[in-house]
């Protein structure tokens, strides 16, 4: 286990995320340390709050501090301001203070909200990431991203704000319905392909012990993750630049997810067939070999992920979202694409020709 953890160095806003086995129950030791007021708000929902509230209101009472649970309901579209209202009102209610930390323990769901709030709630109070989904450890309870969806469109309203530390117990991913594992694992895929070709060769041997999560795999691809999302992260923390590397697949990704509701892929199955689209992209620009696009589709494929942008989906009308999307920079498209196992590059000015193959007809 990684006893001190990874350290995000970000000046006054660094950070320890601990990543390892029973860490809820020792949270109250390792956040001893952060956590200086007298109360506490933990954001959780009814399923998270049922299997691990407990364990971690123990933990902050051990430590003296009193919590205020807030459970929000369960679902993305419940990432939006008027739950945020409904915490601000609580908060104020039960008189937290500018000390006061907002622990998040859930999904990427209950992480990004809590975050807004934490980020708003009297001009920003300290910050506790609790992740418990496979996305949540390797991905959004790291970087700082907070945000709520707007009618409009998904995290139009947000900021960022770093957590002040990241508790990511492994063993509460034993409780985790197998699709969630597989969407999160292709953030775990995504690392490999934008950074790491050696680990992306790892998953290839170890893809089905690491989605039947192993303890020492799933530690490995956790820990990976981390360190290679903290190092982006500290090159460009407000992501005006090397940061759009992770969002591999998102382009595509976020024009499916939007032109079906968010209701019919989870973020990372989303996520997955635009790692594919972008890998044939590659391919059709010439800047990727056919055999490693191959090997992208193909442990999509074996994670369970889908890899086709559906049929059904009108193919103008996903160009379209695609120029939407907050990224477009004077309404021009960019790619985040591969162009060698482990290295992808920011290409900018994509024809549709190109797209349009990549997203197959
Ligand atoms: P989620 O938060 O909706 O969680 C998925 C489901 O798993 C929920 O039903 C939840 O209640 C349940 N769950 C969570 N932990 C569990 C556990 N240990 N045992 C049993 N059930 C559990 O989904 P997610 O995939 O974690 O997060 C998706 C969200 O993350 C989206 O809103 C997306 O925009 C956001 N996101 C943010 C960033 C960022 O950088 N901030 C990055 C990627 C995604
Ligand atoms: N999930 C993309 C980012 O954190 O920048």
């Amino acid at each position: 286990m990684t006893a001190d953890g990874i350290f995000i160095d970000l000046g006054s806003r660094s950070y320890r995320i601990h990543i390892g086995y029973n860490l809820l129950s020792s949270a109250g030791e390792l956040l001893r340390g952060i956590i200086r007021g007298e109360k506490a708000m933990v954001v959780t929902n009814p399923t998270v709050g049922f299997l691990y509230g407990k364990v971690l209101r123990e933990q902050l009472e051990k430590t003296g501090v009193l919590p205020v649970m807030a459970e929000i309901p369960d679902g993305e579209e419940f990432k939006s301001l008027s739950t945020a209202e409904g915490l601000y009102d609580l908060a104020y209610r039960c008189e937290l203070d500018r000390r006061s930390p907002i622990l998040a323990l859930g999904g990427g769901v209950v992480g990004d909200l809590a975050g807004f709030v934490a980020a708003t709630y009297l001009r920003g109070v300290p910050f506790i990431q609790v992740p418990t989904t496979l996305l949540a450890q390797v991905d959004s309870s790291v970087g700082g991203k907070v945000a709520v969806n707007h009618p409009r469109g998904k995290n139009i309203i947000g900021a960022f704000y770093q957590p002040s530390a990241v508790v990511a117990d492994l063993a509460a991913l034993k409780t985790l319905p197998e699709r969630e594992v597989r969407a999160g694992m292709a953030e775990v895929i995504k690392y490999g392909v934008i950074a790491d070709g050696e680990f992306f060769s790892w998953l290839e041997e170890n893809l089905e012990k690491a989605l039947n999560l192993e303890p020492a795999a799933l530690e490995k691809i956790v820990t990976v993750s981390c360190r290679i999302k903290a190092a982006v992260v500290r090159e460009d923390e407000t992501d005006r630049g090397v940061r759009a590397v992770l969002n591999f697949g998102h382009t595509v990704g976020h024009a499916v997810e939007s032109l079906t509701g968010y209701k019919i892929y989870r973020h990372g199955e989303a996520v997955a067939l635009g790692m594919a689209a972008a890998a044939r992209m590659a391919v059709g620009m010439g800047l990727l070999d056919r055999r490693e696009m191959d090997r992208i589709v193909s442990i999509l494929d074996r994670a369970g992920l889908p890899v086709n942008v559906p049929a059904h989906l009108d193919r103008e009308d996903l160009i379209r979202s695609m120029h939407r999307d907050k990224k477009v920079v004077s309404s021009r498209l960019t790619f985040v694409l591969p162009v060698a196992m482990g290295k992808v590059e920011i290409v900018r000015d994509v024809s549709e020709e190109i797209i349009m193959a990549g997203i197959g007809n």
